[in-house]
C-alpha cells in the first residue's frame, strides 16, 4: 500500500527557518516533522511518497541518509501545484487504495481503524475529522447520521458553521479520485472534494490530539504534546546537566548545558549549546544554536545558525 505525503509548501508562517530548511524536517521532539507521519504508518505501508516542490534537494538528502524503513519516492513540482494538484502530479503512483496526509498534521490518529472503515463503506474516500469549540479557522464538514458526508463550508463566519467537525487533513483515497481532479493548480479542498460527495466521501472522527503545526504557535503547542506523553527524556548524562533546574516535560539532547533553568516544554537539540544562567520555556533549541549567559528565551524556534546574546530576552518569536 502507498502512502502520500503533501509536503512542497513554502512554509512562510515558519519563516525564517524555512528559508533555509523546508517545514517536514524542521525537528520536533526529537524528529524531524514528517517522520511523525511516516513511522506510525500501518506495515502494509511500503512505499510513501512525498509530493515536493520548495528545497526539494535538501529532503532528498535527508532521506538518502536516514533510512525510514520503507521505499521513499520524492515527486517533484516546479511550481507548487496545491494540494489537489499535488495529488494529480503522482498519478501514475497511485492504482489502488492509498493514504495522504497534509504534512503539517500531527495527531493520534489510529489509521488501521480508519482504513477498515474505509473498507466497509466503500467509498471514494474517507476524511478523518476532528472536533473544535470554534471552527470557523477551518474546514467544516457536514455528515448524515451514516458519516458519510454531506457539506464542506471553507471558514465559515461564527454562528454560521454546520457542525463542530473539521477536515484534519488525513485521508485515505481509491485512485478513481484522480479523475476528478483537473489539471494545473488545484486546491483539494475547495475545488475537488465538493464535486465528488455523490461517490461517497466519508467522515472518521477520533479523539487524542490533533494539531497543524504550521505556524509557531502550534508547532510548540505540539511539541508540548508529545514531550508530556513521553514523559520528558533526558538524552544526554546526567552528569553534563548538573546544576541544570529541569522543569516538567522536555527532551534534552544537547550536551553543551551550563547551570540554567530548562523547563517546561523544550527541545534542546544535540548540538545546541546553553550558557550558565540561561531560562529557557517552551521553545525548541536546534543543533547549532547558542544561547547566551543569561539569556531568557520564551515561546520561541531557534534555527541552527541563531547566536542569542548574552542577556537577551527572546519571546514568541522564530529566529534563524
Ligand atoms: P504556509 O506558507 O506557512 O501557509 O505553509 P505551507 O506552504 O506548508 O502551506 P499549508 O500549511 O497550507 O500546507 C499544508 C500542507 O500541504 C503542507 O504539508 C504543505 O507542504 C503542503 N502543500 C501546500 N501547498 C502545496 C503544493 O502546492 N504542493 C505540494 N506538494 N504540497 C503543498
Amino acid at each position: 500500500m502507498k502512502a502520500l505525503i503533501l509536503a512542497g509548501g513554502l512554509g512562510t508562517r515558519l519563516r525564517p527557518l524555512t528559508f533555509s530548511m523546508p517545514k517536514p524536517v524542521v525537528p520536533l521532539a526529537g524528529r524531524p516533522m514528517v517522520r511523525h507521519i511516516i513511522d506510525p504508518l500501518p506495515q502494509e505501508v511500503d512505499t510513501v511518497i512525498l509530493a515536493v516542490s520548495y528545497m526539494k534537494d535538501y529532503l532528498e538528502r535527508y532521506f538518502q541518509e536516514n533510512d525510514v524503513g520503507r521505499e521513499i519516492v520524492l515527486v517533484n513540482e516546479d511550481e507548487p501545484l496545491g494540494t489537489g494538484g499535488a495529488l494529480k502530479n503522482v498519478s501514475r503512483w497511485l492504482d489502488d487504495t492509498f493514504f495522504a496526509f497534509n504534512g503539517d498534521v500531527i495527531c493520534s490518529l489510529d489509521l488501521r481503524a480508519m482504513l477498515e472503515a474505509h473498507r466497509k463503506r466503500r467509498g471514494i474516500g474517507t476524511m478523518a475529522l476532528w472536533s473544535v469549540d470554534d471552527p470557523s479557522a477551518f474546514g467544516v464538514v457536514a455528515t448524515d447520521g451514516s458519516g458519510r458526508i454531506t457539506m464542506f463550508q471553507e471558514k465559515p463566519a461564527p454562528g454560521e458553521e454546520a457542525s463542530n467537525s473539521i477536515n484534519a487533513g488525513a485521508y485515505i483515497f481509491e485512485p478513481e479520485l484522480l479523475d476528478h481532479i483537473p489539471d494545473g493548480v488545484v486546491s483539494l479542498e475547495r475545488e475537488v472534494f465538493p464535486h465528488v460527495l455523490h461517490r461517497g466521501l466519508y467522515g472518521h472522527a477520533f479523539k487524542g490530539y490533533w494539531v497543524d503545526a504550521g505556524t509557531r504557535e502550534s508547532f510548540l503547542r505540539a511539541q508540548r504534546i508529545l514531550l508530556d506523553a513521553s514523559g520528558g527524556r533526558v538524552a544526554c548524562p546526567v552528569r553534563r546537566l548538573a546544576g541544570v533546574h529541569v522543569v516538567g516535560s522536555n527532551l534534552i539532547e544537547a550536551t553543551h548545558v551550563e547551570p540554567s533553568t530548562i523547563g517546561p516544554n523544550v527541545y534542546l537539540e544535540g548540538g545546541a549549546r546553553v550558557g550558565r544562567g540561561a531560562v529557557i520555556s517552551d521553545s525548541l533549541v536546534m543543533a547549532g544554536a547558542v544561547i547566551g549567559r543569561g539569556a531568557t528565551i520564551s515561546g520561541s524556534m531557534i534555527g541552527p545558525g541563531a547566536v542569542v546574546e548574552d542577556g537577551a530576552v527572546i519571546s514568541d518569536t522564530i529566529l534563524a
